[in-house]
Formats: C-alpha cells, structure tokens, sequence
C-alpha cells in the first residue's frame, strides 16, 4: 500500500491538516477506501462551531477527523468481507458516533462495511459522494410522514439540498410539500424544480400565506433543520401534529413551547437522526442503499446533488468558505488525492 496520508482535524477550534497518518489494518468488517472524493456538510461546519448534539462526540478526544461520507476505490478488506470488492468503487458513510470514527476528508478511511454502497465503474466519484446523509435522512422523513399519514407536509431550509430532496421524494409518493426559504432566489430555484407551495419567510405576506396553507393542506409534520421561529409555525398546524427537528442551523435557538398546548393538542416535538435510521432499518438498510444507488445511476434525479466546485484536501479553509456562499445551489466537494 502506499504510504503518504493526509487528513483533515479539528480541535473544536480550527481545522488543521495532518501528514503522518498511516491507514489501520482492517478490522474484520472493514474495508479500507482510497477517498477521491468526500461533500462538505452543514454537520461538518457545525462540528467546528461547537453545536452538534453532545453524544454525537466522543467524550474524550483531544482532536478529531472531520467528514461523515464520501467515495473512493477499495484497496485492502477485512477477512469478514468479501475480497471481490478490492477495486471496486462505492460510496461510503461514517458518523462521529461510530466506532472507530475517523473522519471522511482524508486519503485513505477504514470503514465498516454496513455502510458502503457499492456503484457500477462507470459511476463518477463526484456523483456518488453523497449518497448516505441527506438521501437515507430524506427516506427517513418519507417514512414518518407517511407514518403519520400525512397529505402534506411543512419543512424549512428547503432549498438545501436534503430539502431539494425531500420535495421530489414525497411529491412523487403523493405528499404535498409546503416549503420555506429565506430569499426570493431560493423561491426561483424551487419554482423550476416544480415546487407547487413556497413560501419566503421573509416576505410581508408570509404569515397570512402559511395560514392559508395550513388551513387547506392540514399539514401533519413539520421537519425543521432551522430552529428559530419554527415553533410559531408549529404552534398553527392542526392537532396530532408533530414537529420533527434534524438540524439546527440557526445555531443560537433556544425555544419553549407551552406543555398545555401540546397536552391539549396531542402533539409531538422529536429529534431525529440519520444514526437512528441505521439503527432501526438493521438488515433493511440494503433496499434502501439499492433505491438511492439506482436513483443515482439510472439518472432519476430524487437524490442528485448539485456539485457546484471541487477543491484540492489541502484547500480545505478555502473550500468551507466558498460552501457558505452556494449552499442553496449545492455542494463543495474536496479531493484527498489532487494537488494545489
Ligand atoms: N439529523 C441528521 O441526521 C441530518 C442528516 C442530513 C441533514 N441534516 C441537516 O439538514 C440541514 C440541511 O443540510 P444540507 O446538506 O441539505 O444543507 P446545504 O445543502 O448546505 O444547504 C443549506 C441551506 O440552508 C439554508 N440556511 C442556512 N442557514 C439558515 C438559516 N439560519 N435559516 C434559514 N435557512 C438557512 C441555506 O440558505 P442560504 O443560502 O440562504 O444560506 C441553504 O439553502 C442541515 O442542518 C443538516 O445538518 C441532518
């Protein structure tokens, strides 16, 4: 193998590049991935500032990887796994809670094989490097809200691209998508994707549009990634609602609800995670990665993100800066193995 690696960390107060890195040897259920190409997240940046939920951080670290998915070409395998898949291309997922986590933006990643999806060699690294956050946490939304047999839905920040997602997913199950942004551009591009109901929460008009919305629709679940003013949002849908909170964006939200409304209403306030899903889907995950890979490959377009710009590894301050600024358009990708 070779034997020059790099990776990203982070001391909770900068991100810093590392040289002396050497890959583990395999555990028996580890593939070991050459990285060529690995998204910059919102978790990522907020893994930085701080505001990620507690249990997602190891309680002792002194420094820590960054990067939760990515692609790359397999180069080494476990004696638990098949050895057929060393060069074959795949995408990957490891979350901070994992065991053994160390990071995606890096050269060489040592990962568990529950979560690697393998892809056909024609398939662009590009492409595939975000396969597993924001595709399975949409499934996930689809699930709750055909669990709650909800015709419609709300979410906010939906021009993100796990918004942009959610949109196509459930519209094409059937499910009316209410969708909040923060600025008239973001209306636009939700409009040419086929956006029926949109709505700028900074406009005049915003609250009279929203209530005109959830009297009609009868929106049963909310899914904030913001915080903020979700809770008056939540406060006007109709009994049995329930607010589902999977980002926190708006970083200094702190919010209290009455507990006699939500008696009195039977409604729900929950957190939720893509390491829940992986939890609770055990052996299903499967169908679930053969959904998003043959979305992907088969050009289907539910979970396609935009890749706005690539940057070399060694860019990476350069790279979260630009991500700031195209959000709404779609990812930063960094690639471990170019050069500056
Ligand atoms: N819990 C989980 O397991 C899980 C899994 C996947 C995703 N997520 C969460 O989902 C969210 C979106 O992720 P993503 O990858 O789709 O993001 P993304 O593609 O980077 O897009 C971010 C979007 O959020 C908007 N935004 C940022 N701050 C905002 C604020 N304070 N108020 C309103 N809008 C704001 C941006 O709009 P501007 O251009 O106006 O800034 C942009 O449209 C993140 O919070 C992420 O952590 C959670």
């Amino acid at each position: 193998m070779e034997s020059s690696y790099s990776g990203i960390y982070t001391d909770m107060e900068r991100f810093y590049l590392k040289n002396d890195l050497k890959p583990r040897e395999p555990d028996l259920d580890e593939m070991v991935i050459k990285v060529i190409s690995c998204p910059i997240n919102p978790a990522d940046k907020s893994f930085l500032k701080e505001t990620l939920p507690a249990f997602s951080v190891p309680k002792a670290f002194g420094s820590i990887g960054v990067g939760c998915e990515g692609a790359g070409e397999v180069v080494d395998v476990g004696s638990n796994v098949d050895d057929s898949f060393i060069g074959k291309k795949v995408a990957f997922c490891q979350l901070p809670c994992h065991k053994n986590y160390e990071g995606s933006w890096r050269q060489h990643i040592n990962v568990n094989k529950k979560f690697v999806i393998e892809y056909p060699d024609e398939a662009e690294y590009d492409d595939i490097c975000t396969s597993f956050i924001n595709p399975l946490t949409a499934m996930y939304i689809l699930n709750l809200a055909e669990k709650s047999k909800s015709r419609a839905v709300i979410q906010n920040a939906a021009c993100s691209s796990i918004g942009k997602m959610v949109l196509r997913l459930l519209n094409s199950k059937g499910i009316k998508v209410i969708n909040i942004v923060r600025r008239d551009e973001q209306v636009e591009i939700l409009e040419d994707l086929g956006a029926n109901y949109i709505l700028n929460s900074n406009s005049d008009t915003f609250e009279d549009e929203l209530d005109q919305l959830i009297h009609s629709l009868e929106p049963k679940c909310f899914f904030d990634c913001v915080g903020g003013d979700c809770l008056e949002t939540f406060s006007k849908m109709p009994k049995q609602s329930s607010l589902y909170i999977y980002g926190n964006m708006d970083t200094g939200s702190i919010f209290s609800f009455s507990n006699k409304e939500l008696l009195s209403s039977r409604k729900t306030i929950a957190g939720i995670s893509l390491s829940d899903f992986f939890e609770n889907m055990g052996d299903e995950l499967q169908h679930y990665y053969d959904i998003v890979s043959h979305d992907i490959t088969e050009g289907e377009y539910i979970f396609k993100t935009e890749v706005v710009c690539t940057y070399p590894l060694e860019e990476f301050d350069k790279a979260i800066e630009e991500s700031h600024k195209i959000s709404s358009t779609g990812k930063v990708v960094l690639k471990p193995w170019e050069q500056s």
